[in-house]
């Protein structure tokens, strides 16, 4: 079996950028307006009035303040309010793997790797713009990459559980270096129209690099300790997209269920306990003591959510610095977000210190990555 390492991270980020404060403004805008256009019919108590958005609340309920996005016009826009991308064709490169080929540049150059040296790309996402062909193989010709590729979808999960899947292939021997890429489109498959959820996504893209220790050459590496990942069903988070849609009488008018829905207090309940003892049962079996963690780079969904996650598997209260947050910039991003923290905060710490990356989501999901410090 091989040892296998993370030996370059990427993150392609998108120029345009969203506040709270327009975020707001733009919801209210379209609230506003939509009270006016039904004010009869909330007069007569047959529809109810749409209430307004607030950017005290976005921020004590879930720590974000702001969220990078394709295209922000569209989603300010009171009269469109979702992101307006350009059609393309065939021929052109996707949305996805055009953003998977910006983040998958930069760690190949972290790693100091040729696109030539890898031998397959995974693109582990959360929504996928189509079903084939995959995402992953248009990535692979895109960047002149032999071997093979493919997709998968853990929701916010996909690259914690991309990562195990390619370090399995890697220890095992069926690849020497794989990419693993996360391109999130989450503005696009978000009700912005909705106040409950209208400030939760962002889009980001992330790339990961992992390959054999013994041919890595890249000074920084993280040695993947072990993984681990558990799935338990739940409807809390859920969006139904997809082509069955067209074989129900009706369903073609009413798309709010194609789009990001979710039951938000009961995710934050129920899946904090999950994620907290997937880790601490983790960390257990490898023999390693939370005391002896030097940071956590946790899934980016919720301050709270992280801040309770980090007392229950410290046992005390996480110091500045061990636990970072980047969703008071990005927001939630899917499962880019704990890949975002990784790459941003990992460069500082002493050969031989112990870290786990952990996400967790729709499924619901959990995938927990120890990492050691080469
Ligand atoms: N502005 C102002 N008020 C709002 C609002 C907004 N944008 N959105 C909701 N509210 C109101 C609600 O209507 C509710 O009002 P009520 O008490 O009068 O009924 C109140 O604020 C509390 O709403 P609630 O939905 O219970 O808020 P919350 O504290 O649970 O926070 C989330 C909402 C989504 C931030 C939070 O539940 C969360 O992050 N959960 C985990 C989500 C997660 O991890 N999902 C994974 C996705 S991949």
């Amino acid at each position: 079996m091989h040892k296998v390492v993370i030996s370059g991270t990427g993150v392609f980020t998108p120029d345009q950028s969203i506040s709270n404060a327009e975020l707001v403004e733009a919801f209210n805008t379209y609230a506003t307006r939509q009270n006016e256009l039904y004010a009869g019919e909330i007069a007569a108590g047959t529809r109810d009035a749409m209430t307004m958005s607030n950017e005290d609340f976005i921020v004590r309920a879930s720590g974000i303040e702001n969220r990078y996005v394709l295209n922000k016009s569209g989603i300010l826009d009171p009269d469109i309010m979702h992101p307006v991308l350009p059609e393309r064709s065939d021929e052109d490169l996707s949305v996805m793997a055009q953003m998977a080929v910006h983040a998958a540049t930069l760690a190949l150059k972290k790693a100091g790797r040729e696109a030539s040296e890898i031998d397959a790309v995974i693109c582990a996402a959360s929504n996928h713009e189509r079903a084939y062909p995959a995402i992953a193989i248009e990535v692979q010709q895109a960047l002149g990459i032999e071997g093979f590729g493919f997709d998968m979808n853990v929701a916010c999960s996909s690259a914690t559980f991309g990562i195990q899947a390619a370090a399995d292939m890697i220890r095992s021997g069926s690849a020497r270096a794989i990419l693993m890429v996360n391109p999130e489109i989450c503005s696009a498959h978000l009700e912005w129209r909705d106040r409950d959820c209208h400030f939760i996504f962002g889009d980001v893209c992330t790339a990961v690099l992992l390959e054999r220790d013994d041919l890595a050459t890249a000074e920084d590496r993280f040695e993947i300790v072990s993984t681990r990942c558990l799935t338990q069903f739940s409807n809390n988070i859920r969006n139904n997209n997809g082509f069955l849609r067209r074989t129900r009488e009706g369903h073609m008018s009413d798309r709010r269920d194609m789009l990001f829905k979710q039951e938000g207090r009961k995710v934050f309940k129920q899946v904090v306990p999950i994620v907290s003892d997937l880790i601490l049962t983790h960390l257990a079996d490898e023999n390693i003591a939370p005391a002896h963690l030097s940071r956590l780079w946790l899934h980016q969904a919720n301050k709270g959510m992280n801040d309770l996650i980090g007392v229950k598997v410290l046992g005390r209260e996480p110091e500045p610095g061990e636990q970072p947050n980047i969703l008071q910039d990005y927001a939630n991003t899917s499962s880019a977000g704990s890949i975002i923290a990784f790459s941003k905060y990992s460069d500082d710490l002493a050969p031989g210190s112990l870290g786990v990356i952990c996400s967790f989501g729709a499924g619901y999901s959990v995938g927990s990555v120890i990492v050691r410090k080469i």
